[in-house]
């Protein structure tokens, strides 16, 4: 389950060509180590989207130094920094009403439920969402699927079967726990094979015709391997299953589009993708959210309240209880323009390119067994891995000295590492605002470690 090392022995570092219309010098800071000089949003042309420096102006954290070294952040898989205008959109909410959505209708409230409805219709055209309506504003990826996991336990009976992988974050794995030791649903899982790819030759064997949910990530958050969601999708559904897709790791990454995907329900959060936290979505066909039982109840998902019962909104009110977060919902608007400016096409091919450069980098170390596909094309903007010379968190620790900012850990997925035989693993992402100085930075700081512990 792991990549060679590319090149075995090699440190040197090629200096390669650019991408087309990235701009990668120095830090992309004003020269005094801070993001100083931002340009109103109105005076941010398209060039400005597509260069290194300029974007990385946008992102007000990125001026920080740490340890006295320019911030290099690759742990935007935890979560990606917020953009300015998110920031500035979502103060902007509370210092100009802070009012609720769906409450009241004085000015400031009717403001707050059209910019709340608007964000929601921004999201759905975003993902190609089957219809506003069937976009509904959770908390967060996890939340989405403790929602689901809860929302068809009453279309469920004991024996039914979920089908998950190996590769699963937590979250797409302990709310099926949860579930099938509530109400007796088996679990079974798509196992891996040596390149960290789903063995999708063992998928006849494992759906039968009690499968009733496949749920799956679409890029692994350790393994960074993007899964063939459509192929899936089209086995299970001809076993009448439902496909939940969890894709917080793609969305920002890469453009989304929930219908040629194939799956029925899918998930993602807007902080891994530059927006506020405490954000997140549940896109779905109708027929598969009308199959959702509601998880919460209070707020603006009831019609009418007696004392002894109740009956429900229409989608996608009826699954969200209580206070919306609407300053976060309004400013993630911010956060796909952004994104929308730079294209995700662009933002793809930008994310293969550095993947493949660290992937190169990292293999010139030496010694490094690089977790996932080798091939950058097959993977998202991350790599684990693991260097036998150091525990991860002592590497963490010496390279946050340096500035650097990696993840070290079992990243939510035990069963995973398990599986891996590592008990943990050091994990850099990018982002749209990360260059290959940032991986020259992250290099440099494995070598200075290695020396530290030698
Ligand atoms: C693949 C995957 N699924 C789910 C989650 C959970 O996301 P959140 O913490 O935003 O709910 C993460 C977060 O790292 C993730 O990488």
């Amino acid at each position: 389950m792991s990549t060679p090392a590319a090149q075995p022995g090699g440190s040197a570092r090629p200096e390669q060509a650019l991408g087309p219309s990235l701009v990668l010098d120095a830090a992309g800071m004003d020269g005094t180590g801070t993001a100083g000089g931002l340009a109103p949003p109105d005076q941010v042309t398209r060039e400005d989207h597509l260069s290194l420096p300029a974007l990385r102006r946008r992102f007000p954290a990125l001026g920080r130094l740490v340890h006295d070294r320019r911030l290099v952040y690759l742990d935007s898989a935890a979560t990606a920094l917020k953009l300015d205008d998110v920031i500035d959109a979502q103060a902007n909410h509370y210092r100009r009403s802070g009012a609720n959505a769906h409450r009241g209708l004085h000015t400031l409230a009717d403001e707050a439920t059209t910019a709340y409805e608007q964000a929601r219709e921004r999201v759905a055209h975003w993902v190609r969402a089957p219809g506003t309506d069937c976009v509904v504003i959770t908390r967060s990826t996890t939340a989405g699927l403790n929602l689901l996991a809860r929302g068809l336990e009453p279309s469920l009976q004991a024996g039914d079967e979920v089908l998950l992988t190996e590769m699963e974050h937590h979250a797409n794995l302990v709310p099926w726990i949860q579930l099938a030791q509530r109400a007796g649903i088996v679990l079974r899982h798509i196992p891996l094979t040596d390149q960290g790819t789903l063995d999708l030759g063992q998928l006849a064997t494992l759906m039968t015709p009690r499968t009733r949910v496949v749920s799956l990530t679409y890029v692994s958050n350790v393994l960074g391997t993007i899964n063939p969601i459509a192929a899936i999708a089209e086995a299970a559904h001809a076993m009448g299953a439902l496909v939940v897709l969890d894709a917080a790791q793609a969305v920002g990454h890469m453009p989304v589009d929930f219908g040629d995907l194939g799956a029925d329900l899918m998930v993602f959060s807007a902080h891994k993708a530059y927006g506020p936290m405490g954000l997140g979505f549940l896109v779905g066909t109708s027929e598969a959210l009308d199959r959702l039982a509601p998880l919460e109840g209070g707020g603006q998902m009831i019609r009418e309240v007696h004392l002894q019962h109740a009956t429900w909104e229409d989608l996608p009110l009826r699954l969200e209880a209580g206070t919306a977060d609407v300053a976060s919902a309004t400013a993630f608007v911010a956060a796909m323009d952004m994104l929308d400016r730079i294209g995700l096409d662009q933002v793809l091919a930008r994310d293969r390119e550095l993947t493949g450069y660290a992937l190169q980098q990292l293999g010139g170390l030496g010694g490094l067994q690089l977790l996932g596909p080798a091939d950058p094309e097959r993977r998202g903007a991350l790599i684990s891995f693991h260097d036998p010379q150091l525990h991860p968190h002592d590497l963490a620790t010496l390279l946050d000295e340096q500035g650097v900012a990696v993840r070290a850990g079992h990243h939510c997925a035990q069963p995973l590492h398990r599986k891996l035989g590592l008990p943990a693993t050091t994990r850099a992402s990018f982002g749209v605002y990360s260059g290959r100085d940032d991986v020259d930075a992250l290099i440099d700081g494995i070598a200075f470690a290695r020396r530290f512990f030698s």
